[in-house]
């Protein structure tokens, strides 16, 4: 098989644009993201101990939180400065690609595939990246994979009273349209699915029982906006435990999967 490559935008993004070891516990809609993943994942997870395969896993968030849980955590990112900063989780860690994974056939109890999928914009490149997810699952084994909102920036540009003005408008009109985020500004090069597209492309990848959940529910721009438009922090604030409790509400609500900026998908490997 050639060894894949991620296209270098997205590489210099991270290396250089952003720290993404800050995204999740600095701005108050990340921490909701977080908190959000973490109960979420929490309720499908098989109980420790087990072995998780964090792919994409960025700085690895995702993975301290497991090992302090008690899994084993082998984390996978193609950024170096990812990789690096990984280190000091207790997860074991290496640089790759999630589209060839150097993992076994059958060998993790759990894949997690959170970021990969919408940095992937062709299909076939996020059916190889799920394809290898489940390669490396056991029978029975747990997949979740995230998904970024197709309807993301119009949410989030329209509480930032960006969208009465152009270029701005025809902008977020032209991600809506196509899905694709072509990196020019905020954000790296990025594919942006709807509920039901995700759903289908891990059901067709063979998963069973897929099942996808918004992850921060309708009010997260509210927090980001607020956040923007003071500068202070939102984290412990009584707009931010509403903004927790209405996530909670949507999410028997297949419609609202809609106003959350990511989305989860869970499925089985079949045993
Ligand atoms: C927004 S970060 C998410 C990090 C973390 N998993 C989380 O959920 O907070 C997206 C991650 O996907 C990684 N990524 C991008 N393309 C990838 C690929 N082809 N294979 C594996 N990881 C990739 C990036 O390096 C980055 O760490």
């Amino acid at each position: 098989m050639t060894s894949p490559e991620v296209a270098p935008e997205i590489l210099r993004f991270y290396a250089e644009t952003v720290d993404e070891a800050d995204r999740l516990t600095t701005t108050a809609d990340g921490w909701l993201e977080l908190l959000r993943t973490q109960e979420l994942l929490r309720r499908h997870l098989p109980g420790p101990p087990a072995r998780v395969l964090d792919v994409g896993g960025g700085p690895g968030v995702h993975a301290r939180w497991l090992v302090a849980d008690g899994y084993t955590v082998h984390l996978v990112d193609p950024v170096a400065r990812h990789v690096d900063q990984a280190k000091d989780t207790g997860a074991t860690v290496e640089l790759g690609d999630a589209r060839a994974l150097t993992a076994a056939d059958a060998s993790y109890d759990v894949v997690l595939v959170l970021g990969p999928l919408y940095h992937l914009l062709d299909r076939a490149d996020r059916d190889r990246a799920l394809a290898e997810a489940y390669r490396v699952l056991k029978p029975g084994g747990l997949l979740a994979t995230a998904g970024i909102n197709r309807y993301a920036s119009l949410f989030e540009h329209a509480a930032f009273a960006h969208l009465h003005q152009e270029p701005m408008r025809t902008s977020i009109g032209g991600i809506l349209a196509t899905q694709i985020h072509d990196g020019e500004k905020a954000f790296t090069a990025a594919y942006f699915h709807s509920g039901g597209q995700l759903r289908d492309e891990v059901a067709e990848a063979g998963f069973a029982q897929a099942e996808v959940f918004g992850v921060e529910g309708p009010a997260w721009s509210m927090l980001a906006a607020a956040e923007r438009n003071t500068g202070e922090s939102f984290r412990d604030t009584e707009l931010f435990r509403s903004a927790l409790a209405a996530a909670r509400m949507a999410e028997p609500y297949p419609e609202l999967l809609a106003a959350s900026s990511h989305l989860l998908a869970i499925g089985r490997r079949p045993g």
